[in-house]
């Protein structure tokens, strides 16, 4: 069977509408995109709006300020020592669109300083060298970034002179993409010789390290510890010994830094275990009763949300890194262009996207660590411009917490 009879065959056709148009080259490039295509994530299409089915829940206690406080000096102690020993490496993911904030750019290009460039890539690595200083030793970051942000992150940082971090121990990494479709399961063309396609989601991490040949670098050096974090929360510590030392300890395959709810329905996945295995479970999920439920001491028992701030086992992650992960549909605004061969750019969403996600991948492992930090003084994420979780939200902590802006 030929392309086209194969697009014929599973009704994706106008992806070849305007073949005759294109120079060779064009049709080149354009078919070898829709062979790389996995078209299976459109079964998913069949769960937009629906949630995902999920199995029993309950409560996964959490290693509380008050327990971390009781045995503090032994978890720094013993997480120091890894990080001293060069076992834990960090893992930025930034190959996200961060849509929602409005620029072009990268999200960690956002200057969030007022009478001086605070850049957000420049905050977080303004926390990762408070521990370095602390140890005494440099820690190798990983950055995650897509097909879309590589160019202009890697160059940001290179201008930046990676904002006084040495070169080497930062290493650049790609995720895989997948492509966007209309309601109906259509593929969208972006151009008419380019298949419409965006990030897949920030839970392929590991694979995607493993793919650019970055274990290398990771047995090379003895990394036996990865902590992946978000870029947008400019307050959050990386390499934290505390959390190092805990999870540890602790003896678990992975910690997740997790923070009080200030509401029940504040909009933040919630730690738990679903069928036994370590899980989180958005807060539409959990039913009023689940919400209201209290242990013995009168906490409530799915009150602590996670910020994308996690540690994995490196070994363990191997373990489960075949698993394959459920594709989540996102309905979001994707330019395309029409049957006419018009350029549209939506106000609205107009179709899907699919992504895996990060903490698909905590339900495969055998355990995890919720721990818990201070919400001020840990947590200010950059999502939007205005309001809730935003420049300025994030403004007002990183101010309250003694950074200049
Ligand atoms: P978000 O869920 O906030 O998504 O990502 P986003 O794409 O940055 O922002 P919106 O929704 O378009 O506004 C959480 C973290 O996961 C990373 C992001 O860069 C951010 O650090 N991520 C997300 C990836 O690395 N890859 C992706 O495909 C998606």
């Amino acid at each position: 069977m030929n392309l086209k009879e194969k697009l014929e065959s599973i009704g994706q056709s106008q992806l070849l509408r305007f073949e005759s148009e294109l120079s060779d080259a064009q049709k080149k490039a354009l078919y070898e995109q829709i062979e790389s295509i996995d078209f299976s994530v459109l079964d998913e299409l069949k769960n937009r709006g629906k949630g995902l089915k999920r199995g029993k829940i309950t409560p996964l206690e959490a290693l509380d300020l008050d327990k971390i406080n009781a045995k503090k000096d032994a978890y720094k102690e013993t997480g120091v020592k890894a990080l001293k020993d060069g076992k834990v490496g960090a893992v930025l993911l930034a190959g996200g669109m961060g849509t929602r904030l409005g620029s072009n750019d990268p999200k960690g290009m956002y200057n969030v300083g007022i009478t001086r460039e605070l850049f957000i890539f420049q905050c977080l690595i303004n926390n990762l060298t408070d521990v370095v200083k602390e140890i005494g030793s440099y820690i190798h970051l990983f950055v995650m970034t897509s097909d879309l942000n590589y160019d202009s992150t890697t160059k940001f940082f290179k201008e930046k002179n990676y904002f006084g971090y040495p070169e080497e121990y930062v290493h650049f990494f790609k995720q895989e993409m997948a492509a966007c479709c209309s309601y109906e399961g259509k593929i969208l063309l972006e151009r008419k010789d380019k298949v419409a396609v965006s990030p897949n989601g920030n839970g392929g991490w590991f694979l995607s390290m493993i793919r650019a040949g970055l274990m290398d670098v990771i047995n090379k050096n003895g990394i036996e510890w990865l902590n992946v974090f978000a870029v947008d929360n400019v307050l959050q510590k990386i390499c934290d010994p505390v959390f190092v030392g805990a999870t540890i300890i602790e003896k678990k395959s992975i910690g997740a830094k997790v923070v009080r709810k200030n509401a029940p329905d504040e909009k933040l996945g919630v730690m738990c275990l679903e069928d036994g295995h370590p899980s989180i479970v958005e807060y539409y999920e959990l039913t009023d009763e689940m919400r209201d439920e209290v242990d013995e001491r009168g906490e409530r028992v799915y009150n602590f949300g996670v910020i994308l701030n996690y540690l994995f086992n490196v070994a363990e992650t191997e373990k489960i890194v075949n698993n394959s992960l459920t594709y989540h549909v996102v309905e979001k605004k994707i330019p395309y262009i029409d049957d006419k061969g018009n350029e549209i750019k939506p106000e609205e969403p107009n179709g899907c996207k699919f992504e895996q996600l990060i903490l698909d991948m905590i339900y495969m492992a055998d355990t995890c660590l919720p721990f818990e930090v201070v919400r001020e003084k840990e947590f200010a994420p950059i999502k939007n411009k205005t309001g809730v979780d935003s420049v300025e939200s994030a403004r007002e902590l990183l101010q309250k917490n003694g950074v200049t802006l």
